[in-house]
């Protein structure tokens, strides 16, 4: 069973494991070394101030931490997805389904339309948005762009 949940200053042990080389490619951003994990599991249990919500979550498959969910606010209505898996546990569906686990907790946040966008060379990342229903909208300096209406 795929779930999120809130971190934990533990799961800091397990964030470099997810962020791996293989994993940030397409993420523009390099692998996660042990202090900034321990930084981000931290910022997670205290989030910014002045928002009402930005969420860093873990992807738990039948209770291990197997990935990062994250649901930003980006105005009054809309939010922004982003996700990633530990490469081991690649095309098993698990980011779908926490895909759509972020949509519910985006409808419970009253947004009305969800964003999201994809390096171009990374296909599989938007299989996953159109398998979890969102629609491709175009691009954006190089990057598909998609969204899912909540409303
Ligand atoms: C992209 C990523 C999240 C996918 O996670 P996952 O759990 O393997 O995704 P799922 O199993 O739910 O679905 C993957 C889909 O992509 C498809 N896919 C895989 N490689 C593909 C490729 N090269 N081209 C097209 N589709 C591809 C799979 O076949 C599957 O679709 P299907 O169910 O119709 O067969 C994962 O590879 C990852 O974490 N990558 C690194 C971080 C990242 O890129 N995050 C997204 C940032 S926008």
């Amino acid at each position: 069973m795929v779930e999120l949940r809130e971190l934990v200053l533990g799961d800091a042990r397990a964030l470099p494991t997810i962020y791996t080389a293989e994993a940030v490619r397409y993420l523009g951003r390099p692998p996660m070394e042990a202090t900034e994990a321990l930084f981000r599991a931290r910022q997670a249990l205290a989030p910014p101030v002045g928002l009402p919500y930005d969420h860093m979550l873990g992807i738990t498959a039948d209770g291990e931490l197997v990935g990062i969910a994250t649901l930003h606010q980006r105005s009054t209505d809309t939010a922004a997805v982003g996700y990633v898996l530990r490469p081991d546990v690649w095309g098993r569906g698990y980011a779908t389904l926490a895909v759509r686990h972020l949509l519910d907790l985006a409808r419970r946040h009253g947004v009305s339309q969800v964003q999201a966008r994809h390096h171009p060379d990374n296909p599989a990342s938007g299989r996953v948005l159109t398998k979890a229903g969102f629609a491709p909208t175009g691009e954006h300096a190089g990057f598909p762009t998609y969204t899912a209406d909540l409303s």
